[in-house]
């Protein structure tokens, strides 16, 4: 195995435009403007005359670190010809908010403006076209938009989707631009290579907690970030991705099926649910060995004499070593990852583990070194030997992790 490189955020270093059109989720695209900057793009925000009307360029400017364009008529460019410049050296143009009416305008390749004169002005097959649609549910609804915007995704453009809820005008319904986190997400994964493409993954995230009786129980202290991370990044890859969760207070990702667990028997019972369907199946939850025989139906008590309650335990079933020894797992139709937190002789564990488990992965990190944080340091251990990817976010290892699987998946 080789050393493999950390990889940054799929964002960082890509110069985008950032298109304003006219409507009061401009408000939105001012801290999408910040958390691009962020993730270490550059930013080239162009705002129609009607998007000024809702925030002002200098807000603009000032988050972006570049004065902001608006006219096709700027003399600030030598050749005076903004619309080239601009959008040729962009990695992709972005319009949030995009408009109902500038989604018609660019339909038609209208560009009585800067913004449209760019999109229709760019190099179609090197610069993407990605817009966040923002309107009254009604104009969302509308027939005429909902042409638009399937032509437009013929023609080539991404169109995002939108959210739902309560709209500026009071009324209730979809058609609301999508929050700038989830539009971040969106961009992460629009710049990940799509090496998961048609991939079914399904992961396993968090501690169990098995029940003593109704207000105790034992757990542990996994906090599920690298599983979720996980998800995240296969989901970024383009793969369709469950995610079964034990007790953890994680946000979930987005384009994430989760489904919410507390005992490793029903961790067992939601995966045995979905593992049918799976082609990848990575178990990164700390499940618990043991569950207690008999859990009180009331909570027990102290009691007078100050004795110990005496519990005693069952052993919980292995979710990953039955999935492993599966038809589809030894037929090779299921890929199966393994996680091993030790606290140490890491490498012996990882590949007795391995043996034990018998999946081709597995991934062996330090548990007290890597509990709750947001980073970790990764040993993986396969027939062929071992390799480490040195401590980085999750986020990055995860990212990593996927690249690893997928290459497995390819060979
Ligand atoms: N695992 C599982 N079901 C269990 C126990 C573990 O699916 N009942 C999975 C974990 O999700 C992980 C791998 O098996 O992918 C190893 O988990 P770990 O707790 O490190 O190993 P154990 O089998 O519990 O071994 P030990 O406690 O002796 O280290």
């Amino acid at each position: 195995m080789q050393e493999s490189s950390i990889s940054p955020s799929p964002l960082a270093g890509r110069h985008l435009v950032l298109g304003l059109s006219g409507g009061i989720a401009c408000y939105k695209a001012a801290e999408l403007c910040r958390a691009l900057v962020k993730a270490g793009a550059t930013v080239q925000v162009v705002m129609t005359d009607a998007a000024a009307q809702f925030i002002t360029p200098v807000t603009l400017q000032a988050l972006s670190g570049r004065p902001v364009y608006s006219s096709q008529w700027d003399a600030r460019e030598g050749n005076n010809m903004a619309h080239i410049n601009l959008s040729r050296q962009a990695d992709a143009i972005v319009v949030a908010p995009a408009s109902a009416d500038f989604m018609a305008k660019l339909l038609h390749g209208g560009a009585d403006e800067l913004l449209s004169l760019m999109c229709l002005a760019r190099p179609i097959e090197r610069v993407p076209l990605i817009l966040a649609p923002a309107m009254n549910r009604e104009m969302y609804a509308h027939p005429a938009t909902q042409r638009n915007i399937a032509q437009l995704r013929a023609d080539g453009s991404h169109v995002l989707g939108v959210g739902a809820g309560e709209q500026a005008c009071g009324e209730v319904g979809d058609g609301r631009m999508l929050e700038p986190d989830e539009l971040l997400e969106e961009l992460n994964a629009f710049f990940t290579p799509k090496v998961l493409a048609g991939q079914q993954v399904l992961i396993t995230a968090g501690p169990t907690y098995e029940a003593i009786d109704p207000v105790r129980g034992i757990t542990n202290r996994s906090s599920g970030k690298m599983g979720f991370a996980l998800a995240q990044a296969a989901w970024r890859a383009g793969a369709q991705v469950t995610l079964v969760a034990g007790p953890v207070s994680l946000p979930t990702p987005r384009g994430v099926q989760r489904l919410d667990v507390q005992s490793a028997q029903q961790m067992q019972q939601a995966v045995q649910a979905c593992v049918e369907r799976a082609t990848v199946f990575i178990a990164s939850a700390a499940v618990a060995d043991w569950r207690v025989d008999g859990v009180a139906e009331h909570k027990i008590k102290k009691g007078e004499g100050g004795q110990a309650p005496a519990l005693s335990f069952v052993e919980n079933p292995d979710i990953l070593a039955g999935v492993a020894a599966s038809e589809r797992a030894r037929s090779g139709q299921l890929y199966c990852v393994g996680f091993a937190a030790e606290s140490h002789d890491l490498l012996a564990h990882a590949q007795a583990k391995r043996q034990r488990k018998g999946v081709p992965l597995l991934v062996g990190n330090i548990g007290p070194d890597t509990f709750g944080r947001d980073d970790n340091a990764l040993l993986l251990v396969d027939e062929h030997g071992s390799q480490e990817l040195a401590r980085a976010s999750k986020a990055q290892l995860a990212a990593q992790l996927v690249a690893i699987v997928a290459q497995r998946l390819k060979a």
